[in-house]
């Protein structure tokens, strides 16, 4: 008896081979697909085309053609020769630009462009010149800090930001009808490129001045002193293409295992 049922398998038996067979083969190909990661960084060089279509229509007329920038004349913008695609990632995303009117400061609003079209032409200012990327998530994401590195943040932030952001964040008014902006619903990645491209009035705060470590840590604080746990921004390099491409053969492929094993079972009980 013993005998029989150890010959005689479950007839789910041989779908979990295949399964597992599969997972493997799932993981090769993950292992074995070539990583598109480092060309979305730079941007193909269809995003750059698209990027600059894109440009030409919303952001040429007070950039340039060629993001040269237009200094004189009614309607002028300054130059985005190296200016990064960081630069371009904040100012879209958060809506100030494409600037509606002119006035003392471009207003926060919701943006006009999607996700795609704000990284095309990120993509195409980025070939204008070197400057500051888009950063990745370990490089804002404060998760697992500790607090002495919070508290840190929070010492950093007294001696470097409060002066026009207010002790709290909350924001202040400066001269000519400025304002530094209150920082409660600002994302975790606008915070850190704000401190990395320097909008308008702000200062440049470069990797040199405060380290991504350092900016971290910011992050840490005010999110820690704003209580947002769940603070967005785009979700910039999370599951890439690989991890994809893994789950299109473990789910698509699965539903054939699935159908597989019902022919098999049916089989079994044919004979
Ligand atoms: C109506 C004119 C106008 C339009 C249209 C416009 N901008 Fe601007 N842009 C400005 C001005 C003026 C500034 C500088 C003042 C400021 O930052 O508040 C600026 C600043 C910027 C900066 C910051 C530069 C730096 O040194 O950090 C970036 C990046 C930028 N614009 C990108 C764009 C993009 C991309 C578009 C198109 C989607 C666009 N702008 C459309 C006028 C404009
Ligand atoms: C000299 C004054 C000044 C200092 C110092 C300063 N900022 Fe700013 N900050 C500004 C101004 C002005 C703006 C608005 C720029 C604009 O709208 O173009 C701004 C914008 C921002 C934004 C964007 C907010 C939004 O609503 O999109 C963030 C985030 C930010 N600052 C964080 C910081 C941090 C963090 C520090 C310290 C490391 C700092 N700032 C230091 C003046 C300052």
């Amino acid at each position: 008896m013993r005998f029989l049922t150890a010959r005689r398998r479950h007839p789910a038996a041989r779908g979990l081979v295949l399964v597992f067979a599969l997972l493997v083969m799932g993981a090769l190909y993950s292992a074995m697909a070539p990583s598109t990661k480092s060309a979305a960084d730079t941007g193909t060089s269809q995003q750059v085309a698209e990027g600059k279509a894109l440009f030409t229509v919303s952001c040429a007329s007070c950039h340039g053609l060629n993001g040269e920038g237009q200094v004189s004349g009614s309607i002028q913008g300054p130059p985005l020769v190296g200016v990064g695609a960081a630069a371009v990632e904040f100012q879209v995303a958060t809506g100030r630009m494409p600037m509606a009117h002119p006035g003392p400061q471009a207003e926060v609003k919701p943006s006009q462009f999607t996700e795609d079209e704000v990284l095309a032409m990120a993509a195409y200012v980025a070939t204008l010149g070197p400057g500051p990327a888009i950063p990745e998530p370990e490089q804002y994401d404060p998760a697992g800090l500790s607090e002495e590195e919070i508290a840190r943040g929070g010492e950093l932030f007294r001696t470097n930001c409060s002066a026009c952001h207010n002790f709290e964040g909350a924001g202040g008014a400066l001269p000519n009808g400025k304002y530094a902006p209150s920082l409660f619903d600002v994302s975790n990645l606008h915070l850190y490129t704000a401190m990395l491209t320097g909008p308008q009035q702000m200062p440049v705060f470069s990797n040199g001045v405060l380290t991504v470590e350092d900016k971290r840590a910011i992050i840490g604080y005010l999110n820690e002193l704003h209580e947002q746990p769940n603070r967005g921004g785009l979700g910039l390099g999370g599951l890439g293409p690989v991890a994809e491409g893994l789950w299109a053969w473990v789910a698509g492929l699965g539903v054939l295992v699935l159908f597989a094993i019902w022919i098999a079972a049916k089989g079994v009980k044919a004979r």
